[in-house]
């Protein structure tokens, strides 16, 4: 089969080998998918740089993230599958048959159905994106009627997180540094969207209520959540780009702020699976919708893992 593959990390345009290895079979408990879009997000970036912790078992095919349909299953999994059209979460995590190619192997249960109605460009932006958000809203059990804070709102998470709030009825704030980016949270359907370079956020958010703040960014946002906190408001924090962040114990004690850090590869399994099938759910109820998208060729992976390193506002795929 077609890849696009490397055998070593390093800077994109030297490490990326195209050419074919042999297609996979599925074993026991998994699924084969032909790949139609692969979807990039910063950890497979990062995974490809080095950057964090990744083994590599003779080549790695990168992206967790990709929509396909099922062509094959392993053991133990209904012949019945075959020919289900699939978004995939996670697809290289422990694997070297990530979606940068004409098909994958997955467990059957990370080939998630995707309804007709819903293209395999969206199935290929949903894994990673939205399930992250999954867990930091609903982890903690239902939050309808909560007033929920995104940080970073055009963001791939925090689109996801402002979509799947709404769909649990939530009222959403969010924080943006860009007038385009402002039209992208009102378009996810934030009600009350704060440039945070022209205007003041803690004036803004301070009387809202706030309970739970979803948070990309801790060592900028810190002081703003403090500021604008309610006792037992909680902060989930998913990313750790930049500087750590000082924690000013005194000032959070005071306040009453709990905060969260999750990964999604080692957040509690019950949690996961709960949060891919709440993922699942607003799928099939419309709730998520395409995000701005812009789309390569395979052959041009390279130039697309520098886009997504050079924090694209769009989100990345490739056609397979
Ligand atoms: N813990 C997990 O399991 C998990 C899962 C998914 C992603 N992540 C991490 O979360 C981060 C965001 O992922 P994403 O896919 O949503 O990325 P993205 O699409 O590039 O969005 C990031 C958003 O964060 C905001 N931001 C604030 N401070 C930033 C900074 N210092 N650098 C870059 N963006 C900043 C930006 O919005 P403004 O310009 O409006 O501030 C940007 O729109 C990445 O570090 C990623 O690795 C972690």
């Amino acid at each position: 089969m077609k890849t696009a593959r490397y055998e070593k990390h390093g800077p994109a345009p030297e490490v990326f080998i195209l050419d074919h290895v042999e297609t996979p079979q599925p074993g026991a408990g998994q699924v084969r998918v032909k790949i139609e879009f692969s979807g990039i997000n910063p950890t497979d970036v990062k995974s490809r740089a080095g950057a964090v912790a990744s083994v590599i078992n003779e080549f790695q095919i990168p992206h967790h993230d990709g929509a396909g349909v099922i062509d094959a299953v392993g053991d133990g999994v209904s012949p019945e599958r075959i020919g289900e059209r699939v978004w995939l979460i996670l697809a290289a995590k422990g694997s070297r048959y990530g979606t940068a190619a004409e098909y994958c192997i997955v467990d059957s249960d990370f080939a998630r159905l995707l309804p007709t109605s819903v293209s395999f460009e969206l199935g290929a932006t949903l894994g990673v994106p939205a399930v992250t958000a999954a867990y930091c809203l609903f982890s903690d059990g239902p939050i309808e009627g909560q007033s929920v804070l995104v940080t970073g709102g055009a963001g791939a998470v925090g689109r996801c997180a402002i979509e799947l709030a709404k769909w649990g009825g939530a009222r959403v704030y969010t924080t943006v540094s860009s007038e385009s980016k402002t039209e992208v949270a009102r378009a996810a359907g934030a009600d009350v969207v704060v440039n945070y370079l022209t205007d003041d956020p803690v004036s803004a958010l301070s009387n809202e209520g706030i309970a739970r703040v979803i948070d990309v960014n801790l060592s900028m946002n810190l002081d703003m959540n403090i500021a604008i906190a309610k006792p037992s408001m909680k902060i989930i924090s998913y990313a750790a780009d930049g500087p750590d962040p000082v924690l000013p114990r005194r000032a959070l004690m005071t306040a009453g702020i709990t905060i969260e850090f999750m990964l999604l590869y080692t957040v509690n399994p019950e949690k996961f699976a709960e949060s891919v099938r709440l993922t699942e759910e607003a799928l099939a109820a419309g709730a998520l919708t395409a995000p701005p998208t812009r789309i390569f060729p395979l052959s041009e992976i390279a130039c697309a893992h520098e886009l997504v390193e050079g924090k694209s506002a769009e989100r990345i795929l490739l056609k397979i």
